[in-house]
């Protein structure tokens, strides 16, 4: 039989470092706390671990924004604690991933303080986009030099100040996300080789593969033409996807293939079409790329279906697996997306614990954000002062960010911190008080938790993973539900208000105890195929 590298089915789970568990006291997660938690990782049953940036930043966005990629900030520890990390999740039979933000670096990168101390035209300034700006309408104004928007609300580029020297040279600066996030210059080869060595920094301490943010980003049209109302995701559009971008993730590929164990990268790629994912996805580029689709549709079992063929459609051609997401630290968790638009209480935790069925029963692998094991919702009442997503900042307050799903885990206890921190310890984030029934140590006991529930259902997975083939086959289903089969094990999911017949088949896990032959609605089951 053919090994099948660890990745391509594997369940992942996603550490947003700064909100899984602070040991040191801070308020902020830590790389410690991680360790002192993996008892949790390991019994619930997934496969590998994705940190978020760790690395030295002043968390502008959240660590997005990396001012030194071959160090640890202090507030999340010190290389030793992650060579320490990497021992042990290893020694839990764990691999480990982490982020790689090649599209940016924080404004207090050495990089970018030396470009902006130094002149226009000058090798220090070549390694990020610095451009005039176009004139104003009226005399003496400037506008800048196109018309990009940050993906954070306002403006793309931002003015260099000019100080009393004039030392800025009246240059504007692009950052596609935040302004303290400048967008490097990948058509200056110094920035290859940089990251190239970062790349071989953290293989070198053990990692076992990269989540490359931004992946689609890194080269713009050199004409900084206009975007003219098209949507900024275009591929080979100004911004996203340009040809350029699929050389690095060769060479990228060709250092990863260097190392011993399978390492690997998975992409965040946004494109407008599966055609371009496939480009991403050569056997000679990256391992996989995240497919997005499931976690932008609603609660619609055709919705589902369409999203499930096109994400198989797209890796088709490259006999790449798919990827699969419910929620993440970017999007609004899917418990709280999955409310039942009448507001029938409890109908969101149903179908949340039915779409774990269809995620883990799909081909491909499964990215898991932490929390949602937990049945944790969107924090949406937190107050504006507390907020730190720049997304509310620079939209003015008009969209909320991202803080609602990065709220910190609950671990024990009755009260914040919820063993988050130590004792008497205030979070980073408000920590809703009604929570107390939704810590680790709450539901760990309890066969009717959703802790428990995706304790089973990763369980099951594993032991039936070996005979699972990587395609799926479509049943004939009543309306509403999507009943598919992957040679032993059938899935069915009602996403309807009524209960439906099963298909046939010896249940094995239901998310709901069964009544005779019926699927009640909003939930799902597996069956052993006939
Ligand atoms: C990350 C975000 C981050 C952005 C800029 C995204 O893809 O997932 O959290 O704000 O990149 O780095």
């Amino acid at each position: 039989m053919t090994r099948i590298p660890w990745w391509r089915n594997a369940v992942v789970y996603e550490i947003y470092v700064r909100s899984f568990a602070d040991a040191d006291g801070d308020g902020e997660g830590d790389l410690q706390g991680i360790r002192s938690r993996l008892g949790h990782l390991r019994d619930l049953g997934v496969d590998a671990l994705w940190l978020t940036p760790f690395y030295r930043s002043p968390l502008a966005d959240g660590g997005y924004d990396v001012a030194d990629y071959r160090d640890v900030d202090p507030r999340f520890g010190t290389l030793d604690d992650f060579d320490a990390l990497v021992a042990d999740v290893h020694a839990h039979g764990l691999r480990l991933i982490v982020d790689i933000v090649p599209n940016h670096s924080s404004d207090r990168h050495p990089w970018f303080q030396e470009a902006l101390a130094a002149p226009p035209g000058s090798p220090e300034r070549a390694r990020y986009i610095f451009r005039p700006g176009r004139p104003g309408e009226r005399p003496g104004e400037e506008e800048p030099p196109n018309d990009w928007p940050s993906a954070f609300g306002g403006p793309a580029w931002t003015r260099v100040d000019d100080g009393a020297d004039g030392a800025g040279g009246g240059e504007w600066y692009l950052h596609l996300y935040a302004r303290e996030q400048p967008d490097f210059n990948w058509r200056n080869p110094e920035v290859h080789r940089e990251f190239e060595d970062i790349l071989r920094f953290w293989l070198d301490r053990g990692v076992d593969g990269f989540r490359i943010d931004v992946a689609a980003g890194l080269f713009k049209d050199e004409s900084f033409c206009d975007l003219a109302g098209r949507d900024r995701r275009v591929s080979n559009g100004p911004i996203y996807s340009r040809p350029e971008v699929h050389e690095v993730y060769r060479r990228w590929r060709q250092i990863l293939d260097g190392y011993d164990g399978d390492r690997m990268a998975i992409g965040e790629v946004w494109t407008d079409g599966p055609e371009d994912l496939a480009l991403y996805l050569r056997p000679d580029e990256l391992h996989q790329v995240f497919q997005f689709d499931l976690q932008l549709a609603p609660w619609s079992a055709s919705a589902f279906r369409d999203v499930i063929d096109a994400a198989m459609k797209a890796v088709a051609p490259t006999g790449a697996a798919p990827t699969w997401v419910l929620s993440s630290h970017d999007s609004i968790r899917h418990l709280t997306r999955y409310e039942h638009p009448a507001g029938i209480p409890g109908t969101e935790r149903a179908r949340a614990k039915a779409a774990l069925l269809l995620l883990l029963s799909l081909p491909g692998s499964a990215y898991l954000y932490q929390g949602e094991e937990l049945g944790l919702p969107e924090v949406t009442d937190l107050p504006d002062e507390a907020r730190q997503d720049p997304i509310f900042e620079r939209t003015g307050g008009e969209l909320a960010g991202r803080d609602g799903c990065r709220v910190p885990l609950p671990w024990s206890g009755e009260a914040e911190p919820f063993g988050f921190s130590p004792g008497g310890v205030r979070p980073w984030l408000p920590m809703p008080p009604e929570w107390a029934p939704m810590t680790v140590e709450a539901q760990a006991s309890d066969p009717s938790s959703m802790l428990s529930w995706y304790r089973e259902a990763l369980a099951l997975r594993r032991r039936l993973a070996d005979d699972l083939p990587e395609d799926l086959e479509w049943l004939d289903s009543p309306g509403g539900t999507l009943y598919f089969r992957r040679g032993p094990l059938t899935c069915a999911l009602n996403c309807g208000d009524n209960p439906v017949r099963l298909p046939s088949g010896t249940p094995l896990l239901t998310s709901i105890p069964l009544y005779g032959d019926l699927l009640p609605g909003n939930t799902a089951a597996w069956l052993r195929t006939p």
